[in-house]
């Protein structure tokens, strides 16, 4: 089977965002692996409006050009490492309105997560569970949270993240089941395929 292609979100757009710092971080780690390719899609190259078409594209096609492009760029991967921040104990709202601005590309996926904040981000992460579950992306038990004083050190002292090994181990655990579930899933959405051609 060919490699996976992996997608990480980098899932926050201000000017002086942190958030591709972990993403960088993950894919140096992703990228020893013979099983998968990786590629960093960062939302600020798909500024979207608020979501304002007459559907979800899985009822209607979408107008927006810009969303056109972020869904045939969604739609490359067999599975997507959403890196991202908490913004009042949820996801920032540019990743919910970039989810929202897909439908098919994500269904019958894989998806993982890497939180960071005071607590990892990880209400982020919980809310973003259930927002994929309604996407159909089969979410990847082991997340990874770069919390408290590992997150402070990095935020305001820029501690390299590859210095601090528990979160390293933690991606490395989180790439295995990823890789895991991203081939069961591809192995079926290939045999879909096969039963709808006979
Ligand atoms: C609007 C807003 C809301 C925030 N809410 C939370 C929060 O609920 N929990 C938390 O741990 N950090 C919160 N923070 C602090 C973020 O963890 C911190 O600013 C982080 O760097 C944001 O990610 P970014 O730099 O990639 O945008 C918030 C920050 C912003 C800008």
């Amino acid at each position: 089977m060919s490699k996976l292609k992996i997608a990480i979100v980098i899932s926050t757009t201000r000017a002086t965002r942190f958030g591709h710092k972990p993403a960088e971080w993950v894919k140096t780690i992703a990228a020893e692996r013979s099983d998968m390719t990786v590629e960093l899609l960062d939302l600020r190259d798909y500024p979207m409006p608020f979501f304002d078409e007459v559907a979800s594209n899985a009822w209607a096609p979408t107008t927006n050009e810009v969303a056109q492009r972020w869904q045939k760029k969604v739609a490359e991967f067999d599975g997507y490492i959403f890196v991202t921040a908490e913004y009042n104990h949820s996801m920032p709202a540019v990743l919910k309105n970039a989810l929202d601005y897909a439908y098919p590309e994500w269904v019958k996926k894989a998806a993982a997560f890497v939180g960071y904040g005071a607590v990892g981000g990880s209400r982020a992460v919980e809310h973003l569970r259930l927002v994929a579950a309604e996407l159909q992306l089969a979410t990847i038990r082991t997340g990874v949270y770069i919390q408290g004083a590992d997150f402070m050190a990095a935020l305001r002292e820029g501690k390299d993240l590859k210095e601090i090994p528990h979160l390293q181990q933690g991606v490395r655990d989180m790439l295995d089941q990823l890789a895991w579930w991203s081939t069961a899933l591809k192995i079926a959405r290939q045999q879909d395929v096969l039963t709808k051609a006979a």
